[in-house]
């Protein structure tokens, strides 16, 4: 296992992998780092879809025309997950308080499934792995991608895919000017702006 700061500094998104399959202990180790997620309210409002199945694989590429997907060993789908409370509250016959109506709700679960795909990006990298977030799986035909994933009302879905690393594609360029050290030096900040307060818990969707 890699040490945490070979993890976190060398960290870069892998486009190419061997064609090797996962060992299982290694997988594990990813399936406990991604329960092991901080979530809001402690709530758990994502859900993870581990698909090795080559033909759903090149199902999900023909939408999305990312090559990663149907050459990586395993594709994680990461849900923003609102059924399950609902699934929850009908056995309980408590009413649903529907938190995927509003911008607050909308956002627990988005934040809830981002955090679990980092932690799987980097349980992968810290194991050897290589992987790689796609965003397309959001936004390229997202009812086809749900008939094809089978997923129920009220999810939605953020995903990667991992896979052992054949080559680093190119040296990360420096970043800079993303950590400021006073509000003042905020990047990009129009001179004389002035600050717009945000309450999502107020704006219903
Ligand atoms: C939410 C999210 C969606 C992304 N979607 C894609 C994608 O659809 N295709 C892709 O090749 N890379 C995608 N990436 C990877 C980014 O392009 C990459 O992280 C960024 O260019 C920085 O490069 P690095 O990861 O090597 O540091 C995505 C990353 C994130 C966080």
């Amino acid at each position: 296992m890699k040490t945490i700061e070979e993890t976190l500094l060398n960290r870069t998104s892998v486009r190419r992998y061997e064609y090797d399959k996962i060992p299982s202990e290694t997988l594990d180790f990813i399936y406990r780092a991604i329960a092991n997620t901080p979530t809001s309210y402690n709530g758990q409002q994502f859900s993870v879809i581990a698909i090795d199945d080559q033909s759903i694989k090149e199902e999900l590429y023909a939408i999305t025309n990312q090559k990663q997907i149907k050459t990586c060993a395993t594709l994680l789908v990461f849900c923003a997950d609102y059924h399950k409370i609902d699934i929850l509250a009908q056995k309980k016959g408590i009413d649903n308080p529907h938190f995927e109506n509003t911008l607050d709700g909308v956002m627990v679960g988005i934040i809830d499934a981002a955090l679990a795909m980092q932690n799987a990006v980097v349980a992968a990298q810290a194991a050897g792995l290589g992987s790689c977030c796609v965003g397309y799986a959001r936004t390229a035909n997202p009812e086809k991608i749900a008939e094809i994933l089978k997923l129920p009302e009220g999810t939605c879905r953020l995903c990667t895919h991992i896979g052992h690393t054949q080559r680093i594609t190119r040296l990360k360029a420096q970043t800079t000017a993303i950590i400021s050290h006073t509000p003042q030096s905020l990047p990009y900040r129009r001179h004389g702006s002035r600050a717009r307060t945000i309450r999502p818990n107020h704006i219903r969707i």
